[in-house]
């Protein structure tokens, strides 16, 4: 659309008052009402921040720079900008808004910046881990809907370090994956395989997040634990993690990704476990039932949430495609 066909008045003389009536003014030819809607959010709490903290150019400056930064260490296998947006709380808040679980379903988790699309698939019993200085763990997990009944075929990735506390895509020259698969659940909604028990680890602090993260006096560590994410036609796809309890940094996950219902204790296999999973009675074991949303549940829970946060905030919104946009009269 040509600017000059649209009615505006002029974007000229404008001042610490004004500019954000008319950034708006002229982002509102957007046609697209949640694009429109976000944009003139984003421009007033932007515009409200600077005028708020009176921002110096040097302190825009040095934001700038870090944004740059944060985007030149960024690869294939480093993903500096969700490290970043995991530090400042934020990834953890768009899950909680746009993945909101009823009671009895299983929490979701931050994704982390660790999550590949290489991983192999591995057979009930494999291995995900050949790290030979990891201790050995079984996990055995069933998989349910919120009416308690299985789910056959979820795809379902895991993912986890090494017993040094690295992810194979850290290492320079790796040879494939490693600490991480592709499963299956079966007609019972069951699942299992061999993995290694997660331990504490920092995220990456060598870049601008951890300069970030030293400055603030923040440690970088994430507690132990193990990610999942599972996907299946009809059910809210659903990224979590289990957290080992007593971990030293259970109270202070670095990206806020710890929730009660998500913390474990581990067992050992015992006489039962040890003959069905062949695996020694002490074998370390973790044991967990997931449950899954269905979409539908989701989508109703999310729009009812948007109306009364909106609500409280006097806003009046209509749901189109899900989200929230403003209703006009
Ligand atoms: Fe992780």
């Amino acid at each position: 659309m040509d600017p000059s066909q649209v009615k505006l008045p002029p974007m000229k003389n404008l001042t610490v008052d004004n500019i954000t009536e008319n950034t708006i003014r002229i982002n509102s030819l957007c046609q697209d009402p949640r694009t429109k809607y976000v944009l003139e959010r984003l421009v007033t709490h932007l515009h409200d921040f600077a005028r708020e903290t009176r921002l110096s150019t040097a302190e825009w400056m040095t934001g700038i720079k870090f944004l740059t930064e944060v985007g030149q260490i960024t690869t294939d296998v480093r993903q500096e900008f969700i490290l970043l947006s995991d530090v400042l709380g934020l990834s953890i808040l768009v899950d909680s808004i746009d993945h909101p679980k009823p009671p009895g379903s299983t929490e979701g988790t931050v994704l982390g910046p660790f999550h590949t699309h290489e991983a192999e698939e591995l057979a009930y019993g494999g291995s995900m881990s050949h790290d030979p200085k990891g201790e050995p763990l079984l996990v055995v997990c069933t998989l349910r809907d919120m009416q308690g009944n299985p789910i056959e075929g979820v795809k379902i990735d895991i993912w986890e370090t090494d017993s040094s506390g690295h992810y194979d895509v850290q290492y320079a020259g790796r040879d494939g994956p490693d600490g991480r698969c592709v499963l299956r659940s079966d007609n019972s909604g069951v699942f299992w395989f061999n993995a290694i028990t997660p331990v504490p680890y920092p995220i990456p602090h060598d870049g601008p997040v951890g300069q970030l993260l030293k400055k603030l006096h923040r440690h970088p560590y994430r507690p132990s634990h193990m990610h999942f994410m599972f996907e299946k036609e009809g059910f809210d796809h659903l990224i979590t993690a289990l957290y080992l309890r007593n971990d030293p940094y259970e109270t202070s996950d670095a990206v806020f990704g710890v929730k009660d219902s998500l913390v474990v204790d581990l067992g050992k296999a015992g006489p039962e476990y040890a003959k069905k999973y062949n695996v020694s009675e002490d074998h370390a074991l973790l044991k967990y039932d997931f449950v899954l949303v269905s979409d539908e549940e989701t989508s109703e829970l999310r729009a009812r949430n948007s109306k009364i946060a909106l609500d409280k905030l006097g806003r009046k919104v209509k749901i189109v495609n899900g989200l929230p946009v403003p209703e006009l009269d």
